[in-house]
């Protein structure tokens, strides 16, 4: 029997060697969109989504439904940044429900779409750098951004809003649906040609424990209220590092 579990153990770590390997090599290989020009005018304003919706403050308020009072109520905010926060849309409904927010995004086309009373309160900046002090904000969110970086970024940009963030992080993005294993990159080319980087979910979730975060199953359960499976909220502990 010990041999026979000598082999398996054997036979797992070469498994898991290999896997590891591949992803090295997708990582390694992996090319950034550039949010300059491919989050441009047609990205928001077309309407190549299926379904033909294009982004405008009415499509999004259908989609975001009870977020922006989940946000209030749940996350509680007293200083909020929007990371990747595009035409700012959101923050419009948090500003509606009196929320005060700051947003970023690279996307000069999708900052200039913004509703003119929220437009002055965004950075043209990256989530990769982001331009604030540790602990600035006490909730830091980001709705469908790390499915647009490659995954060296995406491990960047959660460890910048892990830095500016005081409390809670708050973050929407694409798992992988069929992965082969723990280290598998899918895309999403047919939803979206920028949706280059679906891993699973327990890496992702992996990297915020190693930033020093652990998870909020209640908070998390409460702002999932589409039951998708695709919110994570993780709260700042003592072992956070900036
Ligand atoms: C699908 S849109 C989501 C916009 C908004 N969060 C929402 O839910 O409607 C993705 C956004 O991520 C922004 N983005 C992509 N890479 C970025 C980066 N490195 N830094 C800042 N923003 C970025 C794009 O410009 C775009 O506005």
């Amino acid at each position: 029997l010990k041999n026979i579990n000598d082999d398996l153990s054997r036979s797992n770590i070469s498994t898991w060697n290999s896997w590891v390997l591949d992803f090295e090599n997708f990582v390694l290989n992996q090319e950034p969109a550039k949010p300059e020009t491919a989050f441009d005018q047609n990205y928001f304003e077309g309407t190549w989504r299926h379904g033909s919706e294009s982004y405008t403050l009415e499509s999004r308020r259908k989609i975001e439904g009870r977020n922006p009072e989940l946000i209030k109520s749940v996350l509680n905010p007293m200083k909020l940044l929007d990371a990747g926060c595009g035409p700012g849309f959101l923050m419009q409904m948090l500003k509606e429900i009196e929320v005060e927010v700051v947003g970023i995004d690279a996307s000069p086309a999708g900052i200039s779409s913004a509703p003119v009373g929220v437009r002055d309160k965004i950075v043209l900046g990256s989530v990769l750098d982001l331009p604030f002090k540790d602990k600035e904000f006490d909730v830091v969110l980001s709705r469908e951004v790390l499915e647009h970086l490659t995954v060296i970024e995406l491990h960047k940009a959660i460890s910048e809003m892990c830095r500016v963030s005081s409390r809670l992080v708050y973050v929407t993005t694409r798992f992988a649906q069929n992965p082969k294993s723990l280290f598998d990159v899918e895309t999403e080319f047919d939803a979206d040609p920028t949706h280059i980087t679906c891993m699973v979910q327990p890496l992702v979730r992996a990297i915020f424990n190693l930033h020093g975060y652990k998870v909020r199953p209640d908070l998390q359960n409460e702002m999932d209220w589409l039951n998708k499976g695709r919110v994570l909220v993780y709260e700042r502990t003592e072992k956070a590092l900036s």
